[in-house]
């Protein structure tokens, strides 16, 4: 077997810029150099030799679905912008490699489309991503859109309520499951007073919660307090993000809030990870310091605009490799084997 290249996805990487139109690459790019994947490379890893490890695996069981790896595909919204079979084909890529994706509220395509692409006997169904569309009904709307296409759990972001526009979307690409949000009319603060006004609050996860029995897990948390109190509000798991480092600038770096969360949310639910990913060697750093399993933003749109979905399943295949070679090193034969002696800053 030839093992995986150090840099396997600067192949994709280069392709995509080299493939997309300059605007929509600066969309994508958008949070580079934000530290996430600095302090994940930053970490070291303990070889720990002459353990048998055949037999190994990277198989896990989440909300009681059974993925090959831990390694799914975050919500992203638009994917057409970056090739013409858009979210359909990031969801056939995910089903076929065994794994999970989340569909964004802002999908290019409908909602159905893309969980037909996914479905396969024995495929677990796509999770949701809900934006809070400004109002309750209005959300919940949205909501049974999403369930009625099938999805089988849903994940709620919070770190994003303030829309920057930073791309115009080309004829031919929009949320096409989305209901049009008038923003309110204000003499007053364009934030405070406008966008913020639309914005969802505990009340409305609480809310949120009593509306579906579907598994709930609530995106782009950092602090240890308010992943206290999404439990207290009943979610069943967290999303560990700083949204890639696209909103708040210098927020607080990924692996440290991750730390920090799973430190007091004690195993208590699943904790999801995302925001640097960009190898399997720090899908296992992000599992040696307290997540389930990991999202992939960026890297699985390098191989959608590299070559649809077969470079989405490359990319997939290629982190789980070097997932698997990262474990072999370390004497892991399983997911579970990954503790936080495996790795140190
Ligand atoms: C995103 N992200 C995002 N998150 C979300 O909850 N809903 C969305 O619609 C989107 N849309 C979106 C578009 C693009 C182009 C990017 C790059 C990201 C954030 C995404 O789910 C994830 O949190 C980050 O991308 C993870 O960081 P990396 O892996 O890109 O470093």
């Amino acid at each position: 077997m030839e093992l995986p290249a150090q840099s396997g996805l600067a192949h994709y990487r280069n392709r995509a810029q080299a493939r997309l139109p300059a605007a929509v690459w600066r969309y994508l790019a958008d949070g580079d150099g934000n530290g996430n994947d600095a302090a994940l490379a930053a970490v070291r890893l303990m070889a720990r030799p002459l353990q048998d490890v055949r037999g190994g695996h990277t198989r896990l069981k989440l909300f009681g679905q059974v993925l090959e790896h831990p390694i799914l595909l975050a919500p992203v919204a638009y994917q057409r912008l970056f090739h013409a079979d858009g979210e359909v084909a990031s969801a056939m890529a995910a089903s076929a490699q065994g794994g999970q994706l989340l569909i964004s509220s802002l999908a290019s395509q409908p909602f159905a489309d893309i969980v037909q692409a996914a479905a396969s006997p024995g495929a677990a169904l796509p999770w949701f991503q809900l934006y809070w569309q400004g109002d309750r009904p209005r959300t919940l709307r949205l909501l049974q859109r999403a369930l009625a296409a099938g999805c089988s759990a849903l994940v709620l972001t919070v770190d994003a309520p303030v829309k920057r526009v930073t791309l115009t979307l080309p004829e031919g690409v929009a949320a096409v499951n989305l209901e049009a949000v008038p923003l309110p009319d204000t003499q007053g603060s364009q934030v405070f007073d406008g966008w913020m006004t639309q914005a969802p609050t505990w009340d409305d996860l609480a809310w949120l919660r009593r509306q579906t029995t579907l598994p709930l897990l609530v995106k782009g948390l950092l602090h240890p307090d308010d992943a206290e109190a999404a439990l207290a509000a009943g979610c069943d798991g967290l999303v560990v993000s700083n949204h890639g480092g696209r909103v708040l600038a210098g927020a607080t770096l990924s692996l440290q809030a991750l730390e920090q969360i799973a430190a007091r949310v004690q195993g208590r639910v699943p904790l999801l990870f995302d925001s640097g990913i960009r190898s399997g060697r720090d899908v296992f750093v992000a599992l040696a310091h307290g997540a389930t399993a990991v999202l992939l933003g960026r890297p699985f749109v390098w191989g959608l605009a590299s070559d649809g979905a077969m470079g989405v399943a490359r990319v997939i295949r290629l982190l789980r490799d070097e997932l698997e070679l990262t474990m072999a090193l370390t004497g892991c034969r399983q997911l579970e084997d990954i503790g936080v002696h495996s790795a140190r800053r």
